[in-house]
């Protein structure tokens, strides 16, 4: 289990809007380069250069994404002025969603490690990653920025839009069905690390398989904080929908970092028709501080097929379980399943109290509000990340 372990607090006077450069000297890959020989201001050069690609590509580039108090949601759930619910908006992000921010930490530091000399520049593995939409297209955004071969293995029931999404940016598509003489997990994850044997490079959203996706991932916590401490508001609580869990942890690890004001609760949440991390918390508190030792008995594929309207949080297992629950345990948080009446009217409600276009994955975290609203007092302010756009 690699674990992305916090340096110091990110440097206020370094957020010139763009979260990479902000928080660049935190991050891993910069130790990583910096160790190598590359000097502080090539670290930045880096970054600009390889941001001005993916935007040159995409049309958008790596920005603090807005952190919002939402009215007319706040006042549909019976909070008061003083309190409310605050949206993080990731569906302008490269890509569409939050899963580049991951991705971009990662090509950082092959890049970084091409520049140094420390990796192949002639003959460039290709970059492999499993994914059922939003990673995927992320990946083959920033792999395409940089003319970098991808292979993406997706689901069969991959939405077409998505399919057309990555033939244009460029992607090998591969379709993963599960074989009858697969071992139990996800089909996709058993043919990507088939690859990743045979030679190609876990561009993966997932930090067992790539951990430098955890380096960026934090960067969406980072901007919670800061962006909440600026409004002067404490947060009670961030409600993040979890799947392979990358995206909690990395929200969790970031608040931690910023250190602003106390911990907001981290509080993960799953579909009930797929709840691996619901399982082994419970599992995994019987071992205290030495769960992480104690993988096979805490985390195990979900044995029944998954089902979730919420389809982009059906991951068999939640591969960063660690980083997940260690955010849950120091912010006195939780795992909660939510049922899917929840995951529907959550989806409902962002769409008729505001203008963000988001699919039932995205706004899971809200499921979780509503099933926990009880549980808050009306001035209580609480976030949820909407993190992806909606597809079709
Ligand atoms: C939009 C969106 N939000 C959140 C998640 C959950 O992220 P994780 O799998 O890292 O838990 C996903 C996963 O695919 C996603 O697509």
């Amino acid at each position: 289990v690699l674990r992305i372990v916090g340096t110091a607090a990110p440097r206020p006077d370094r957020n010139a809007g763009n979260p990479f450069v902000w928080f660049g000297p935190n991050m891993a890959w910069h130790a990583f380069a910096r160790a190598q020989g590359m000097t502080a201001l090539a670290c930045d050069a880096l970054v600009r250069e390889l941001d001005d690609a993916v935007r040159a590509f995409a049309g958008v580039g790596f920005h603090v994404t807005p952190f919002t108090r939402q009215a007319a949601l706040s006042h549909a759930l019976g909070f008061t002025s003083a309190g409310g619910v605050w949206i993080k908006d990731d569906t302008g992000n490269v890509g569409g969603s939050h899963k580049a921010r991951h991705l971009f930490a990662i090509l950082l530091h092959l890049v970084a490690a091409e520049r140094l000399g420390v990796a192949p520049a002639t003959s460039r593995p290709r970059l492999a990653i499993a994914s059922c939409g939003n990673a995927a297209i992320a990946a083959a955004t920033l792999a395409g920025a940089v003319q970098w071969p991808i292979d993406v293995f997706v689901p069969p029931w991959a939405k077409p839009a998505v399919r057309d999404r990555l033939g244009a940016l460029g992607a090998n598509i591969v379709t993963c069905p599960r074989l009858t003489d697969d071992p139990p997990g996800d089909p996709c994850i058993h043919r990507f690390r088939e690859a990743v044997d045979s030679g190609s490079v876990p561009f993966s959203v997932q930090g067992p398989e790539n951990a430098f996706c955890l380096d960026g991932g934090r960067t969406l916590g980072v901007e919670i904080g800061t962006q909440a401490a600026a409004a002067g508001v404490h947060l009670d609580s961030v409600f993040a929908q979890t799947g392979g869990g990358a995206f909690a942890t990395g929200i969790g690890d970031g608040l931690h970092e910023v250190r602003a004001a106390r911990m907001p609760k981290l509080v993960a949440v799953q579909a009930a028709g797929c709840a691996p991390l619901v399982r082994a918390a419970a599992v995994a508190a019987r071992f205290g501080a030495d769960a992480s030792r104690h993988w096979n008995e805490v985390m195990w594929p979900w044995e029944a097929e998954p089902k979730s309207l919420a389809t982009g949080i059906l991951d068999d297992e939640t591969y960063d379980w660690v980083g997940v629950l260690e955010n849950v345990d120091r912010s006195g948080g939780s795992v909660i399943a939510v049922a899917e009446p929840s995951i529907a009217r959550a989806l409902g409600l962002i769409s008729t109290t505001t203008t963000i276009q988001a699919d039932a994955t995205s706004t899971a975290g809200l499921a979780g509000l509503l099933t926990n609203r009880g549980s808050f007092h009306d001035d209580a302010n609480v976030a949820i990340v909407v993190s992806g756009v909606r597809r079709d």
